[in-house]
């Protein structure tokens, strides 16, 4: 018995034609030259786009990047393209939206109240707090006394974020942020939360609050005078806020994913 004809519908390449010194064969496609992202970058610090001043390849050990705060940061700072530059107009924004701090703050706890998973957090006992705390979700306020104090923590955090010194990778800057992520996660970070229950918030929500703030902070940077803040810096501020609010998102991830 013949056997049965199979229909082969694998399209058939002939390699031979595809040959590069071949200008009327297919070739293989090369992408345009690439453009720097960073085009603020190149009137200030550089004369070329900072993708292309070190060409060589960081070697990073995996171990020290979980176990040695300064590595990581050096890492992360590297990565995100962190310089002197952006803690320069950092400083330079602070004061042109420190009046807007306690604003973005009180917005923020307004978003956290929306939803009783982020609201819920809130129920407990802050340390350093004994004055009177509401027992039921609905009879907590944004305006209750514990939430007035917490709000302060909040705001002297947005501040640290506009004004710290950033230059060292062992200083107390990212250190103090380091401690921010990993006292949400349940293990004490900060000496004056020893004798208080562990707080534990869901990454998903420190998350979604550090895109929020991002957002409130980027958009009261666009809307300065131009006389204030002129567009080029402003573009190195909306830059210089995403760089440092993800260094911070990281410093939270890394606790709870243990990377
Ligand atoms: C943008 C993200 C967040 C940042 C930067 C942040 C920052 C902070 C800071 C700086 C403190 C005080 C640390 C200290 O004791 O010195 C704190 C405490 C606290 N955070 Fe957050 N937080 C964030 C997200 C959240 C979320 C999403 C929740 C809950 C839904 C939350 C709940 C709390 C609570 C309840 C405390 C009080 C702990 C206490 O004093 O007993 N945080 N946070």
């Amino acid at each position: 018995m013949s056997p049965v004809p199979v229909e082969n519908t694998t399209p058939q390449i002939d390699i031979g034609s595809l040959s590069l010194g071949d200008t009327d064969s297919q070739r293989t496609p090369h992408a345009d030259k690439p453009t720097c992202p960073f085009p603020h970058e190149l009137k200030t610090e550089l004369d070329s786009c900072p993708l292309n001043v070190n060409p060589s390849t960081q070697e990073i050990s995996p171990t020290l990047l979980r176990t040695s705060l300064p590595d990581r940061i050096n890492y992360l700072k590297d990565f995100i393209l962190f310089r002197h530059t952006d803690e320069e107009i950092l400083h330079k924004v602070a004061p042109l939206v420190n009046d807007l701090i306690p604003k973005v703050v009180d917005e923020l706890y307004a978003k956290l109240f929306e939803f009783d998973v982020t609201k819920v957090i809130f129920l407990q006992r802050n340390e350093g707090f004994d004055g009177p705390l509401p027992t039921k979700l609905e009879d907590l306020t944004l305006d209750s006394p514990q939430l007035i104090y917490r709000k302060i923590f909040m705001k002297s955090w947005a501040r640290r974020v506009l004004t710290s010194d950033y230059s060292d990778p062992a200083g107390k800057t990212w250190s103090y942020m380091d401690k921010v992520g990993i006292m949400h996660t349940g293990v004490k970070a900060f000496r004056h939360r020893e004798g208080v229950k562990p707080l534990v918030v869901p990454y998903r929500d420190c998350a979604l609050s550090l895109g929020w703030v991002q957002t409130v902070l980027q958009t009261a940077i666009l809307k300065l005078d131009e006389g204030e803040l002129s567009m080029e810096e402003k573009i190195g501020a909306v830059s210089a806020v995403s760089k440092v609010i993800w260094i911070q998102n990281d410093l939270f991830a890394r606790h709870y994913i243990e990377e």
